[in-house]
């Protein structure tokens, strides 16, 4: 350890003054608003927040590893798991849900049945492979890493949605399994999932669908009659989905989901191990010790917002979108049909980097996607309260830039 590293302080500090301490760290950070629309934390309202962090803190240090000891907290996850699959499901019966820690977890388990699966029933394939469009999101290529699967990823369509032509071009001997995104991170759009679907079906290929993003927004978009693409498990060949909690169910993390179609399936979901001294060994998802916590504000989410809760939270979602994007227009930025809450503009003349620089120099961190540069922000019915605030700040960083100012270039990507 070099002399300059940060060491444990040998006397403890009093309660006050350690709570203090870490309300400095947080006063660097991003207000909830701001920290929303641009750094990703989607937390819905302050009401909902109170709520979840009361629930959180009635389970805080109890380990949903254990279920048997906590019957209560179990009864909640059972219930939780019924809601989500309702949700999941288009209307589909049987489908089953696990409870992860996020959608790399999901993903993760989803691979991983896949996997399974596909070892079963076509023991000759050493060396599986996976195809996915080119806009899926990064941790399916750390799911295939960990799993050893190959991952291949295919370019978009013109609309930026998977080219399901060219995915089945993709289709090798070793192909077992295909995905797609509901919608994608890069592009946000919804990816066709019932022309993957039915390639799936086809080639007898698993087929997962990604929709960490849209799993619990879209439903209730689509009620309130907005057109999207078909992605869940109506469709026939859909044989996982991820949909994280932690986003568009407005849980705190660590929360996430993976449903299956069948119950059948979840035996490829599940590693038991029993060649140890103690009893059988069987999680709930890829992590061990859980916090229960999650599990108890996730639920009191879902019953403190109700399918009327959700309803109204998509239609602020999606109006707050359309005042945004209605705004960027006004201020020459290009931003792109999407389907759900995400939205990525283009910088018209200026490097989005610049753009992105002198947003995060004004206090709006943000990120966006590389191919094609675009600035990405995340909409939630928290956003509609710095709407306002975010364009007069946008206008006045592209004036300047405009006029030739210089200014330290923005990462688009999570390097750090
Ligand atoms: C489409 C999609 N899949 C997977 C993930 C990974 O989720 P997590 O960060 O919860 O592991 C994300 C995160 O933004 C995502 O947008």
């Amino acid at each position: 350890m070099t002399s300059s590293a940060y060491t444990l302080p040998k006397h403890g500090l009093p309660p006050e003054e350690v709570l203090q301490r870490v309300r400095e760290f947080r006063a660097n950070d991003p207000t909830f608003e701001r920290g929303q629309m641009t750094a990703y934390c989607m937390m819905g309202s302050h009401d909902l927040q109170s709520v979840l962090e009361g629930a959180y803190r009635v389970y805080f240090f109890q380990n949903a590893l254990k279920r048997r000891f906590f019957p209560g907290l179990r009864q909640m996850e059972e219930q939780l798991r019924e809601m989500a699959a309702s949700l999941l499901s288009g209307g589909k019966p049987g489908v089953r849900v696990k409870f992860t820690s996020g959608g790399s977890e999901s993903l993760f388990c989803g691979f991983h049945a896949a996997r399974e699966w596909a070892k079963e029933r076509f023991p000759h394939i050493t060396q599986p492979e996976v195809i996915a469009p080119y806009s899926a999101h990064a941790t399916i290529s750390k799911a295939c890493h960990y799993l050893g699967l190959k991952l291949t990823r295919v370019p978009v369509g013109k609309d930026y949605r998977a080219d399901v032509r060219a995915m089945e071009a993709a289709i090798g001997p070793n192909t077992i399994a295909l995905a797609g995104s509901a919608p994608s991170w890069p592009y946000g759009k919804i990816d066709p999932i019932s022309e993957i679907a039915a390639l799936g079906q086809r080639r007898n290929l698993w087929v997962h669908v990604d929709a960490c993003v849209g799993g619990y927004l879209a439903p209730f978009v689509a009620r309130l009659g907005y057109s999207l693409p078909a992605w869940d498990f109506s469709i026939p060949g859909v044989k996982s989905i991820s949909a994280d909690l932690h986003k568009y169910a407005y849980a705190p993390k660590p929360a996430s989901t993976i449903a299956y179609a069948s119950e059948d399936l979840l035996k490829y979901h599940n590693v038991s191990a029993s060649d140890w001294p103690t009893a059988t060994y069987l999680s709930e998802g890829m992590v061990g010790s859980r916090p229960a916590g999650a599990i108890a504000a996730t639920w009191a989410g879902f019953h403190f917002l109700g399918e009327e809760g959700f309803l109204d939270y998509a239609k602020r979602t999606m109006e707050t979108k359309e005042r945004l994007v209605q705004g960027l227009k006004r201020l020459g930025m290009q931003p792109w049909d999407t389907d759900l809450c995400l939205l990525l503009f283009e910088t018209a003349e200026l490097p989005a980097e610049a753009v992105v620089g002198a947003l995060t120099e004004a206090g709006w961190p943000c990120m966006g996607t590389q191919r094609p540069p675009m600035v990405q922000l995340i909409v939630d019915p928290l956003v509609e309260n710095v709407v306002d605030e975010y364009l007069v700040d946008l206008e006045r960083i592209l004036r300047q830039l405009r006029g030739g100012k210089s200014v330290k270039k923005g990462d688009l990507g999570y390097a750090d």
